[in-house]
């Protein structure tokens, strides 16, 4: 897909990959852009940067598990544009401490709820939107966590594997209505989710982790984001951004 002159929404976008896409769209000529999140003064800055680069950025306080505001959101963009090309489904969250198996069932019912029901959800209204106007592009935000194990939070696991193959699942509609959906897979990458990962602070565990990786940043998946956006070739896949292995001779 050409990018320059469409319009798309991003959710997750008051922060890290969102942000960075957000931009990094703009920068590439998107006309519209919806940025939804719960975080409204982050929001609101990355609205900034988003005019800054060029487009017309809508923000708006969107909990990605409330289904009328999911509505809304699609009914918005559709009223001030007319059209939605490209949807990203990034809102995203990890459990946090304890570590599974001693997440609250509370806690595995929102990871869940936040990182692949929502996903589905959003992913359904764009699609039955962009099959009636010939077409369009959605990326999930998975992880590499979808494709290894992460026993300190299996269900942040379970439900970025569940996005993938929700993506797999819906490779038919490219040809069927011109929608393609793919997920993207990021490794480590520099954002406040990891903190939270640790309520907080670095968990423990990435430390050593860290030492034999380079971290990704937002921009590097903001990359491969619009990569798969303009690739037409590219339906119901995941791309995995790796982390490079730090050179032990360094
Ligand atoms: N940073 C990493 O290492 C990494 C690795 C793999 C996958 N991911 C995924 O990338 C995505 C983006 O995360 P990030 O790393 O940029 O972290 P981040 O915490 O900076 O951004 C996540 C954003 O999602 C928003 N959000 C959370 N719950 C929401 C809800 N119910 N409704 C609307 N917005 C909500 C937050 O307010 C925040 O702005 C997530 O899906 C995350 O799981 C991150």
């Amino acid at each position: 897909m050409e990018i320059a002159g469409t319009v798309a929404i991003i959710s997750g976008s008051a922060a890290g990959i969102g942000r960075a896409t957000a931009v990094a769209l703009a920068e590439a000529g998107v006309r519209g852009i919806v940025l939804a999140d719960l975080d409204e003064v982050g929001n609101g800055e990355t609205a900034r940067v988003v005019a800054e680069a060029g487009a017309e950025p809508m923000a708006l306080r969107i909990d990605v598990t409330d289904t009328a505001d999911l509505e809304q959101m699609y009914a918005e963009a559709d009223a001030r544009w007319g059209r939605i090309d490209i949807v990203f489904n990034n809102a995203g969250i990890v459990s946090g401490p304890p570590p599974y198996p001693d997440s609250s069932l509370a806690t595995i019912r929102k990871v869940i709820e936040i990182d692949l029901i929502a996903v589905i959800q959003s992913s359904t209204l764009a699609i039955r939107y962009m099959r009636e106007r010939g077409g369009g592009v959605i990326v999930n935000t998975a992880s590499t966590g979808a494709l290894n194990p992460l026993p300190s939070d299996a269900q942040y696991a379970a439900a970025k594997a569940g996005v993938v193959h929700f993506g797999t699942s819906c490779s038919v509609f490219a040809e069927q209505f011109g929608v393609r959906v793919n997920s993207v897979c990021p490794g480590v990458t520099e954002t406040a989710i990891l903190d939270k990962t640790g309520g907080g602070v670095r968990p423990d565990w990435l430390a050593p982790i860290l030492e034999q990786i380079e971290i990704l940043t937002p921009q590097d998946i903001a990359a491969v984001v619009l990569e798969i956006v303009r690739d037409d070739s590219k339906a119901g896949e995941h791309v995995v951004v790796h982390n490079r292995i730090k050179d032990a001779a360094a």
